[in-house]
């Protein structure tokens, strides 16, 4: 049952999301959001969102949001003891990395990526094998095993500057396909490719795009680097999802579109309510299964606990840090 007191005392972080949840859903979400803050006071605990979690979760019980680059770096500052990560389970991984002695939380032990299921630690060995001596970049959605094969990680926000710093001609980039052919189109360093794919952003298409700029003249359209090649022909600008939101914020644009995860948008329109949104996005389902409920529980109930095999996170730790030295 919902008190007057609590609608009242979360009606400010409403105002937050105002603009795309409904005034009606507010009261299924409140008590939980309400909750949540005093879990967090309680176990001295953060929640860090990625850019995809939905509004309720970003704006009103995240600590720190942003791209998997971001995540990364704050998770490696922290002083809280225990931190959600409200995102997938390669995030919360990587938290652990950079935090061997706090509790790390997922609470979804099941939200995945396609990207991360695309390729195994034996894989990695196999390529070595086949590629003696050239150095491994491997894109932070993997799994610990996986990093723990690599020479260095990357983002979608650095995976150039990762990629250059190596100063060697050829790179193995794994395991996202598009992410290494558009890198491949700014970089003379030789990039060999796996056939990994993000099953969100393969689903866009170069004439969806163009029958959206069709129906919307003037849009702006930004992608995110996961999109396939033929589709960032047809962008404006391309960048992380962080490096979309600075471009918003940066340009202002009238109408803008985001090729990428459907929140990501609804996340940049609750504090832009100005700017025109064109939406044709596709949903994350492995983001999608974090919600207040089960953040809720994880802080109650101190599930699901990230743990990594001691010799697996050692390499992994020092493939990740060794990006964060990058940039
Ligand atoms: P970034 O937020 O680092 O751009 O990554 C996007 C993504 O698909 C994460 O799963
Ligand atoms: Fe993985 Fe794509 Fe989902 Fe990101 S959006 S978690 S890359 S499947």
């Amino acid at each position: 049952m919902l008190t007057e007191a609590l609608l009242s005392r979360t009606a400010p972080l409403y105002e937050r999301v105002r603009g795309v949840v409904p005034a009606f859903e507010w009261p299924a979400f409140a008590g939980d959001v309400d909750a949540i803050l005093e879990l967090k006071r309680r176990r001295n605990a953060v929640v860090l969102a990625h850019n995809y979690q939905t509004p309720e979760i970003f704006h009103c019980v995240a600590d720190i949001v942003g791209d998997s680059l971001a995540l990364a770096r704050e998770a490696a500052t922290t002083d809280a003891d225990v931190i959600v990560l409200a995102g997938v389970h390669f995030m919360a991984e990587t938290a652990k990395l950079l935090n061997p002695g706090k509790t790390v939380l997922i609470p979804d032990a099941r939200a995945g990526c396609s990207l991360a299921d695309s390729i195994t630690a034996e894989d990695v060995r196999a390529l070595r094998r086949q590629y003696p001596g050239v150095p491994v970049v491997t894109y932070v959605n993997t799994s610990a095993a996986v990093k723990a094969e690599s020479d260095v990680c990357c983002t979608s926000g650095n995976a150039k500057a990762v990629v250059e710093s190596l100063g060697v001609p050829r790179v193995l980039m794994l395991p996202d396909e598009f992410l290494a052919r558009n890198v491949q189109a700014e970089t003379d360093v030789e990039l060999i490719p796996w056939r990994g794919h993000c099953e969100v952003h393969e689903r866009f298409t170069p004439a969806e795009v163009r029958e959206f700029r069709e129906a919307h003249p003037g849009v702006v359209v930004l992608a995110h680097p996961e999109c396939p090649p033929e589709v960032m022909a047809e962008a404006d600008f391309s960048g992380s999802t962080a490096m979309m939101q600075d471009f918003v914020e940066r340009e202002r644009p009238a109408k803008v579109m985001l090729l990428t995860e459907c929140s990501m948008s609804d996340n940049v329109a609750a504090r832009h309510p100005e700017i025109d949104f064109v939406r044709p996005c596709n949903l994350c389902p492995h983001m999608k299964r974090i919600s207040l409920g089960n953040i809720r529980r994880a802080l109650e109930t101190l599930t699901h606990e990230v743990t990594i095999d001691p010799a697996v996170a050692a390499p992994a730790r020092r493939a990740v840090e060794r990006m964060l030295a990058v940039r």
